[in-house]
């Protein structure tokens, strides 16, 4: 997601350390305590403005999640749609998804999602698509044996893309569909804003559910 620099953004991320962190090395080991209970834990890496990580705490109190976002401005623009919320089931990082495992301790994560992720369409940027294998040995390791990861996109391209890369790195299917919106899957899914943006235009929603061999 593409938004212009903004002076404001990093000053409002510094005023909130109760939400946000920039340094989220420094929470290893100790994310539960940023919640008010201590719950299963679900992160979606990219989360852009927070639409979908605020939606799924306010639909899920029982879980503990975790938006990640790389872009500053962006990540800011998220904390102030989460701010006036006071979710005591969520929590913000500006950070990077590549950083993931020394954000986190190994197996501390319950899911993991990943939303509209930009298709890095030329091949000379593989390596930059959060479903290239080097993601995925790094959600390895810090998603607990048994946890899964799920992926939504409008971009056939990038999903047939993931579609091989988690087939190649040994992953195991738990579901696809080519169509979420006219699927009963679609009950209880909460939307993203590129999901909006896209489904109001007619384009079909393309949704996997996986998790790692030997789980
Ligand atoms: C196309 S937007 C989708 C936003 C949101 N998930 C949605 O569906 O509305 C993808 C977001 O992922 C973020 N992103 C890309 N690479 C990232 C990375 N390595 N770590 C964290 N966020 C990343 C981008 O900055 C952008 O905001």
């Amino acid at each position: 997601m593409r938004v212009k620099h903004k002076k404001w953004a990093a000053p409002l991320m510094e005023a909130h350390p109760e939400l946000i962190t920039l340094d989220p090395a420094s929470f290893k080991g100790r994310w539960q305590e940023r919640f008010e209970k201590s719950q299963p834990l679900q992160i979606e890496v990219g989360m852009g403005k927070g639409q979908f990580i605020i939606g799924m705490a306010k639909a899920h109190p029982e879980i503990n999640f975790i938006g990640l976002e790389i872009e500053q401005t962006v990540a800011a623009i998220a904390l102030k749609h989460a701010l006036p919320e006071r979710l005591p089931n969520l929590t913000l990082i500006c950070g990077d998804g590549a950083g993931l495992d020394t954000y986190f301790e190994d197996g501390s994560i319950d899911r993991m999602y990943l939303n509209f992720s930009d298709p890095w369409p030329k091949t000379r940027h593989e390596k930059r698509r959060l479903t290239y294998k080097s993601f995925l040995a790094n959600y390895q390791k810090v998603v607990k044996p048994g946890g899964g990861l799920e992926f939504k996109t409008d971009n056939q391209g990038l999903f047939e893309y993931s579609l091989t890369s988690l087939n190649n790195f040994g992953m195991v299917f738990d579901g696809v569909w080519l169509n979420l919106h006219e699927s009963p899957e679609n009950e209880g899914n909460v939307e993203t804003e590129y999901e909006q943006r896209f489904a109001g235009l007619g384009q079909p929603i393309y949704k996997l559910t996986a998790h790692f061999p030997g789980e």
